[in-house]
């Protein structure tokens, strides 16, 4: 009997080293070295005319006072110094706001809706927070600017957490009714929506690590997780584009918000280390959009997904912030994945500096992943990119390392739409609270003051002249 069980063991480890092999084969080249041009050649670069300039937020970071939702309920009692609180009071000082993104030559904005509002209890509508962000569309529009709608940015409405939020087998169902509800009222005015943002983060974070509500952590729920989000977005997808058609509106844009991280092997001299990379990279950076793109999605021995339809992105969002190194974990499940390599040591690696939350800057990856994403041959939108510090001369600098890095991949061919700055505002950043300072415009959190920032003045610039000088 005991030694089945050690054969059954060790057919199950040879499996899964299999399966980790055939899936790493997969996405080979995935992360070879592009050869980077950035900063080699001088020269003037002009963004195309109807370029995206702007900045991007999310419901519960800037609104206030969302208190019917998972996060809110989870601050009560897990982040006791992080509370979002009032955060920038933006549901009641939007216009403000978005007169200063005007004034600062923004040409788009990407902020989300917040479910909880829409749907306070399951299946009651709130007609007044409909009514109130088609008031927030409106006021962009009437500045000029390009709204682009998230459907869901990390929050779920109290009712449906409760009930087991993205776990449970009707939550796709239910996202889609909630989508159709807004896309109808709201519409006429909008042409770019993004059913969800960072998918990949929200399960790593929510039901993997822990670290985010509900807390849990396990990679059987995980894959449920993940399967669920892939099926939200479809069956919200279809709902956008059936609603344009029956009220004769012009066809929108629907796409997601994708994460992406570069990820490099913690020693480039171990193999270990290096498929671990690769493995993240497939998995964090390419497997949803891949599986959105393919209609499924498969790892021999570890999953397949089928969706009910393939090719249901027009377009990609991608928020890029830094570089990861990855080191060997073991070859189960999330040690497959490799876990953060921290040592500074022994390592033959030079890496640029940090910001405030320990991120390194590195605008070279933004290059890489807007060639790398090319693949797919859809519009991409930097729709996240920036930087938490207190120094905003870094800031500026930031921005414009990171334009150069777009310019130099549009150069290439990449089909850029635009780019989107993290973020408009200081805002609450989730579990790290206010701490980190993101805006292109300083919050003071006890009078609610704005300060436009020197260096939203520097993207102005940029914005105003379409061109980057080399
Ligand atoms: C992204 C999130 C966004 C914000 C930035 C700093 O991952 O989408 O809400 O927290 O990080």
């Amino acid at each position: 009997m005991s030694s089945a069980i050690s054969i059954m063991k060790k057919f199950v480890f040879f499996r899964t080293i299999l399966a980790l092999f055939f899936c790493v084969s997969m996405v080979a080249g995935c992360t070879s070295t592009h050869k980077t041009i950035v900063g080699e050649v001088p020269y003037e670069f002009t963004f195309p005319k109807d370029f995206l300039w702007g900045a991007a937020t999310s419901s519960h970071q800037v609104e206030g006072n969302n208190t019917n939702n998972d996060w809110w309920e989870w601050e009560q009692t897990r982040l006791p110094r992080a509370r979002s609180g009032q955060a920038c009071d933006q549901w009641n000082r939007f216009e403000e706001d978005f007169k200063l993104a005007q004034a600062l030559g923004h040409t788009a904005h990407r902020f989300s809706i917040e479910w909880s509002r829409i749907e306070p209890q399951e299946g009651q509508w709130d007609s007044s927070a409909l009514e109130h962000y088609g008031q927030v569309i409106r006021s962009l529009r009437s500045k000029g600017i390009e709204p682009i709608v998230t459907l869901h940015h990390f929050t779920l409405p109290l009712w449906l957490a409760h009930q087991g939020g993205w776990l449970s087998e009707k939550t796709p169902e239910l996202f889609a009714r909630y989508v159709q509800k807004v896309t109808e009222a709201l519409g006429s005015d909008v042409h770019y929506w993004m059913t969800l943002n960072e998918p990949g983060v929200y399960v790593y974070k929510a039901y993997v690590i822990g670290d985010w509500p509900p807390g849990v952590k396990s990679p059987e729920q995980a894959f449920k997780v993940f399967k669920n989000l892939l099926l939200g977005h479809v069956l919200a997808y279809e709902k956008i584009k059936e609603a344009y058609t029956r009220k004769g509106w012009k066809e929108p844009m629907v796409g997601i918000a994708q994460s992406v991280l570069i990820f490099r092997a913690c020693s480039d001299r171990s193999l270990r280390d290096r498929v671990a990379a690769r493995f993240r990279h497939w998995m964090f950076n390419h497997l949803f959009v891949q599986a959105l793109v393919r209609g499924r999605a498969y790892c021999l021995g570890l999953f397949s997904i089928h969706l009910p339809k393939a090719k249901t992105l027009d377009f990609i969002g991608l928020n890029y912030y830094t570089r990861d190194f990855v080191l060997h974990h073991g070859y189960g499940f999330p040690g497959i994945l490799g876990q953060a390599c921290t040592a500074t040591v022994e390592l033959d690696r030079h890496t640029g500096k940090d910001n405030f939350l320990s991120w390194e800057i590195y605008p070279k990856g933004l290059h890489t992943f807007l060639r790398d994403f090319s693949r797919y041959e859809l519009p991409l939108l930097v729709s996240e990119n920036g930087l938490g510090t207190d120094d905003d001369t870094e800031r500026s600098e930031f921005i414009i390392e990171h334009l150069k890095a777009v310019a130099f991949a549009m150069e290439e061919g990449a089909p850029v739409i635009g780019y989107l700055y993290w973020s408009l505002l200081d805002n609450y950043e989730w579990a790290e609270g206010f701490v980190p300072r993101f805006g292109l415009i300083g919050v003071n959190y006890t009078t609610q003051e704005r300060t436009v920032r020197d260096s939203a003045k520097k993207f102005e610039e940029i914005i105003r002249s379409g061109k980057l000088r080399f």
